[in-house]
């Protein structure tokens, strides 16, 4: 049967496909569309855009950003994939032992409880088996996923407010994932992926490009922000400036975020030790994005810390690019995007 449809799709002319990511962070919307060509792999960047929000944030300042981040970027589509983060949002990598998907599905729709700290009624939960490869072993590694209804009612108001509807709403830590895998053939071994954002910080552990840990924690470009505000007593907007254009002044900016800095580097410890206890293996490199992988000299000052290695990580790199679409924006935002090429990549 499959042969008949791959011998009649050869036949039947295939339109491009076009998919949009959606991100709704906590400074920012960020909105990729991708194209997939029919018969090709490759994907192609054809637009992006990346809008602060203006204060106060609120639903409908919320929903008038993606509509201008969906306005600038060209992109008339009325269904979008989109993700939630934070605390509502919990992931757990567990061993169960070896069943089908559906007697998993059972199994946990009566132990989901033990795994979070919410009410079963409180959440949507969905589960996948990892790995259940290995033959000599009776267990299997299954990811578990429970997400608060309450915000996914939440992010379902706001696309609303913005005339959207959502096609998939993921994780962000999934996303990240997935747009990670576009390069995972060349990292074997056990790395980390992190994503700084504003509020928030997602770290991933795979090893051999399967996921086995994440966990996200409340520090961010905020952090640092605060930080500066305090040290050179300056308002936001002049302690925003001076994180993106140090300049003269970066050696006095290092030793005023270092606490924080330090703080972020003693919980990616934390995830590293467990993960070498449970990985038999320590992380050989770390893959640093989100907006805070923009800031000057960081993956340097985390790579000293914690003694890893740490490359920026910009998802945009390896795609193809439309020759209309600016570079030099591109360039500057790439690392932005991480979370929004991932989740146009689901289809
Ligand atoms: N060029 C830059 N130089 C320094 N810092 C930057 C730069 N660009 C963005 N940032 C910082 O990155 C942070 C925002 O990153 P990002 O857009 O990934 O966050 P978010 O997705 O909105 O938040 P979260 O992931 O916590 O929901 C802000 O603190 C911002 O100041
Ligand atoms: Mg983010």
């Amino acid at each position: 049967m499959e042969k008949i449809k791959t011998i009649l799709n050869k036949f039947i002319k295939q339109k491009p496909k076009f998919e949009v990511g959606l991100d709704i962070g906590n400074s920012s919307v960020k909105v990729v569309q991708l194209c997939s060509k029919p018969n090709s792999k490759l994907k192609e960047l054809v637009s992006f855009d990346v809008q602060r929000f203006t204060y106060p944030v609120n639903n409908d300042t919320i929903a008038a950003t993606i509509k201008t981040a969906m306005k600038n970027a060209n992109i008339n589509v009325t269904s979008v994939n989109t993700s939630v983060s934070g605390q509502a949002v919990i992931v757990r990598y567990i061993q169960m032992p070896k069943m089908t998907k559906d007697e998993l599905d059972k199994a946990l729709k009566l132990g989901i409880g033990k795994y979070i700290p919410f009410g079963v009624d409180e959440v949507n939960s969905d589960c996948q088996i990892l790995d259940d490869s290995d033959k000599r072993s009776k267990m299997m590694r299954v990811m578990l996923v429970a997400v608060k209804k309450d915000i996914i009612k939440e992010r379902i108001a706001v696309l609303s407010k913005a005339g959207l509807k959502a096609n998939v709403i993921d994780v962000d830590s999934f996303a990240i994932v997935n747009s990670f895998q576009l390069v995972s053939q060349e990292n074997k071994g056990i790395i980390a992926v992190l994503d700084i954002g504003a509020d928030i910080t997602s770290t991933t552990i795979l090893k051999d490009n399967v996921p086995y840990f994440n966990r996200d924690v409340s520090i961010g470009g905020n952090n640092f922000t605060r930080a500066i505000i305090e040290e050179f007593e300056m308002t936001v907007e002049e302690a925003d400036e001076l994180k993106h254009n140090p300049q003269t002044r970066y050696g006095d900016l290092i030793t005023a975020i270092r606490p924080v800095i330090d703080s972020l580097a003693d919980e990616m410890q934390l995830s590293f030790n467990y993960c070498e206890s449970q990985l038999g293996g320590s992380v050989q490199k770390i893959f640093l994005t989100g907006g805070m992988a923009k800031f000057k000299g960081i993956g340097k000052v985390l790579s000293g810390i914690l003694g890893v290695d740490v490359e920026i990580w910009d998802p945009t790199r390896i795609l193809m690019v439309n020759e209309a679409l600016p570079r030099e924006k591109l360039v500057e935002t790439g690392p932005l995007l991480t979370v929004a090429v991932g989740l146009a990549l689901r289809g």
